[in-house]
């Protein structure tokens, strides 16, 4: 299976400038394996960094709109971002259901409107207010998100459309808990818990292709301890993906 490694910009760097410099440390990345390295910055570096990355890398945007075009002042939609040159949208991003209000319903209109522009979600999944709690049931969170965000999609979507998890505890985000990661043998209880989930529902040959992530203070220090050991297919990564050089050694480590 490929391996993903994601870059979450967030609301970061604070210009072109310095965004076209993050980019000129990825493109000196040694990326010669079955890694798909996709890069999420704010929008509005969007065309300026596809433009400049001389087709290297897979682009993606950090949320989306489910309408295509209208009366929906500061949204962007599925579609503009796809005529930009996206290939990837991230979905119910833990800080947009903490900060933004973004509600399951929403995460669930957002992910079909991705799909029907045929691009692919990111979804994210065991984040939110209800789940910043270390002790919180994150097994039952992450059932809740996952089957809300896919209610109503027809199975054969799933199975005919590229679709990522992302396993995202928001007490590990590098921000919350300064640069402490989940621990291994959580991410291998909840990522197995979720291919579980997915088998069961779509079938085990469906379920088993979806890749699952996980995202939370990954960086260059500890990212083989959950490459090696767990079944995963890659990384959410934020903080350290503003520093090419750390993620350009976190690429090589991957491999
Ligand atoms: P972080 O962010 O790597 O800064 O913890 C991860 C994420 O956005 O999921």
């Amino acid at each position: 299976m490929k391996k993903y490694l994601v870059a979450n910009w967030k609301m970061n760097p604070v210009d072109l400038q310095e965004a076209e410099n993050i980019l000129s440390g990825y493109l000196e990345i040694n990326l010669q394996s079955d890694i798909e390295l996709v890069v999420c910055p704010p929008r509005i570096f969007l065309r300026n960094l596809i433009e400049k990355s001389g087709g290297k890398f897979f682009w993606g945007t950090q949320n989306c709109f489910w309408e295509d075009i209208g009366a929906y002042t500061g949204e962007v939609s599925v579609l503009q971002v796809k005529k930009l040159g996206a290939k990837y949208v991230i979905v119910g991003h833990s800080e947009r259901r903490e900060f933004l209000g973004e509600t399951d319903e929403m995460v669930n209109k957002k992910i079909k409107a991705v799909f029907l522009q045929k691009l692919v979600p990111i979804l994210c999944i065991g984040g939110g207010k209800e789940a910043k709690n270390k002790k919180a049931d994150a097994l039952k969170i992450v059932k809740g998100q996952l089957f809300s965000a896919l209610h109503s999609l027809p199975a054969r979507t799933i199975k005919n459309q590229e679709f990522l998890v992302t396993y995202e505890p928001p007490w590990a985000l590098s921000t919350v808990s300064g640069n402490q990661s989940a621990p291994a043998k959580k991410v291998a209880e909840v990522s197995y818990f979720i291919f579980k989930l997915l088998t069961k529902t779509y079938g085990h040959q469906v379920g088993k292709q979806i890749p699952i992530l996980y995202g939370g203070s990954v960086n260059a220090e500890n990212i083989q301890k959950f490459s090696k050991k767990l079944n995963l297919a890659g990384f959410l990564v934020g903080g350290a993906s503003l520093n090419p050089k750390e993620f350009a050694k976190m690429v090589d480590l991957m491999e």
